[in-house]
């Protein structure tokens, strides 16, 4: 297993490290993932850092790597265990290398849960008094409620008859209140959403809204009517009395935060039907051939994980903003938050040794245009260079004239961030600009300074060409999964475990003992 810094290109790449091209100058950067069109121009890379970049794909393996992943060989190294969430989006009838006994269980399992969804919606399965259901809770933490949370948050708009769907992550008596005010105890579906079902919050909820339930007249023999479990431990859902036909499974080669192409996605299937929920997962498996097809020139994946190891390694960059100009993917953010820091915010290397290197980066981020009115100041100005990742859409506003003109808002201003940040504004620049504005030469003096931009600061722009839909969605959320596997062969540390939670569950157990 290489370590990055054995890689011939990563030490070459260090000598260019501080002969940073303008981003003025750069020659246009463009590629095309199926619908994510991706402007890469704005990043500090000549050509020689890009071929340097390139090589390094193959020298650290990746795509061998991805073909074991593939293959279901147990890269999960630290858990001994395969990592298929790609295969949970695979087309039934197409190849299936994890093999034919993985591909029945999640056929029969995905056919299970939207064929329960669909009922739900229609109201064949109803309520212990024959009601239909009128409301769905999500029960669950982290890749039980983020995955799920955010997809129904992005397609809740364009959905036909959407099942209103609350998250509940939280016990904290504030949050429970919150939820209970909003639902009818009588027409609620709860579902325990826990791959290990030993998830003491998520339990805590359950339990708690099951008593909530007790205390407004269901009757003990009918409670569980009302939950479902979604689960890779059904033995231990079981001791909580589920119906057997209101559980569904995954599996132990699911991680949690890649967890929302299994039954962990049955909230979006309730919230926007069976039939969205397919085109979800289609669009996953078109960036899933992408990545495993593309040549390295052209796999986009493969450039935004190389494009974050110059920042982070090479230019020490510490934090890598996400920033949404589209208000239905206000969530993002905070799913990929769990999606690279808990996968990459590692410092052990797969063999055991510490990591020579930075691995990942802080990611934070939220809506652009709220951004621009908040922390956009640090962006332009602050001390630390921050590389943005830009997302927007095309092509899916309403027709209205006003959707258009403030669709146009949304859009211009993402473009003039991308420029101000990239291109900045000089001293001599300014000064002529205050001149324009008749501003005293006092003034401009003391002044001038501090209304420059140095500029020089790095994006990516990713536009969903087709519009947000099930399908381009499925292709985002794929893409960055692919990129954080990537740059997890890159610095050689393990992804798919998440060890560093651990200690802070066990002191918390163990004070709760005291
Ligand atoms: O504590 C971290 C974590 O294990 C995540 O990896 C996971 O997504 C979350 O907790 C919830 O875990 P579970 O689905 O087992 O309740």
């Amino acid at each position: 297993m290489p370590c990055p810094t054995s890689l011939p290109s990563w030490a070459r790449l260090q000598a260019f490290s501080t002969q940073q091209p303008s981003l003025k100058d750069l020659s246009p950067f463009r590629l095309q993932a199926e619908d994510i069109s991706a402007d890469l121009s704005l990043q500090p890379i000549g050509s020689d850092v890009r071929g340097l970049l390139a090589n390094l794909i193959d020298e650290a393996h990746v795509p061998a790597k991805r073909d074991a992943m593939v293959r279901g060989e147990a890269i999960n190294v630290t858990e001994q265990r395969p990592v298929l969430h790609m295969a949970l989006r695979a087309s039934s009838t197409g190849p299936a290398p994890w093999g034919a006994d993985i591909a029945q269980a999640i056929a029969t399992q995905r056919e299970r849960f939207l064929h329960f969804a669909d009922a739900v919606r229609d109201g064949r399965i109803v309520t212990s008094n024959g009601l239909p259901f009128s409301h769905i809770v999500n029960i669950g933490i982290g890749g039980s409620d983020l995955g799920p949370r955010m997809v129904c948050t992005a397609l809740g708009a364009k959905a036909k008859n959407p099942l209103p769907v609350f998250f509940i992550s939280n016990p904290d008596p504030w949050c429970i209140q919150d939820l209970t005010e909003q639902i009818d105890p009588l027409r609620t579906l709860f579902i325990v959403q826990s791959k290990s079902f030993t998830t003491q919050e998520t339990l805590a909820v359950f339990s708690t809204l099951k008593a909530w339930l007790l205390s407004h007249g269901i009757e003990a023999s009918k409670v569980m009517q009302q939950f479902v479990a979604v689960t890779a431990r059904p033995d231990l859902a079981r001791t909580h009395q589920f119906e057997e036909e209101k559980m569904f499974v995954f599996w132990d080669w699911v991680g949690g935060r890649t967890s929302v192409w299994s039954a962990i996605g049955l909230p979006i299937a309730l919230h926007c039907g069976s039939q969205t929920f397919k085109q979800f997962l289609a669009g996953a498996s078109t960036m899933d051939k992408h990545f495993q097809q593309a040549s390295v020139h052209e796999n986009l994946p493969y450039w935004l994980a190389l494009i974050g190891i110059w920042n982070r390694n090479f230019l020490n960059r510490t934090s890598h903003a996400v920033v949404c100009y589209d208000w239905r993917l206000r969530l993002l953010p905070a799913f990929l938050q769990q999606l690279e820091m808990e996968s990459n915010g590692k410092s052990i290397q797969v063999d055991g040794q510490p990591s020579k290197v930075k691995t990942a980066p802080v990611l934070w981020g939220g809506l652009g245009l709220d951004g621009q009115h908040a922390y956009f100041q640090m962006l332009h100005q602050g001390t630390d260079i921050v590389p943005v990742d830009f997302i927007s859409t095309l092509g899916d506003e309403p027709e209205s004239k006003d959707a258009q003109i403030n669709k146009r808002i949304v859009d211009l201003n993402l473009q003039a961030q991308k420029q101000a940040l990239a291109q900045g504004r000089s001293l001599q620049e300014t000064v002529e600009r205050m001149r324009v504005e008749k501003i005293s030469e006092d003034h401009i003096h003391q002044l001038a300074i501090h209304r420059s931009y140095e500029g020089k600061r790095p994006s990516n722009h990713l536009v969903l060409r087709n519009g947000l839909t099930a399908f381009s969605l499925g292709q985002l959320l794929a893409l960055y999964e692919h990129k954080v596997f990537t740059q997890s062969v890159l610095w050689n540390i393990p992804a798919f475990d998440q060890w560093g939670v651990e200690l802070g569950k066990t002191l918390a157990k163990r004070l709760e003992g005291n």
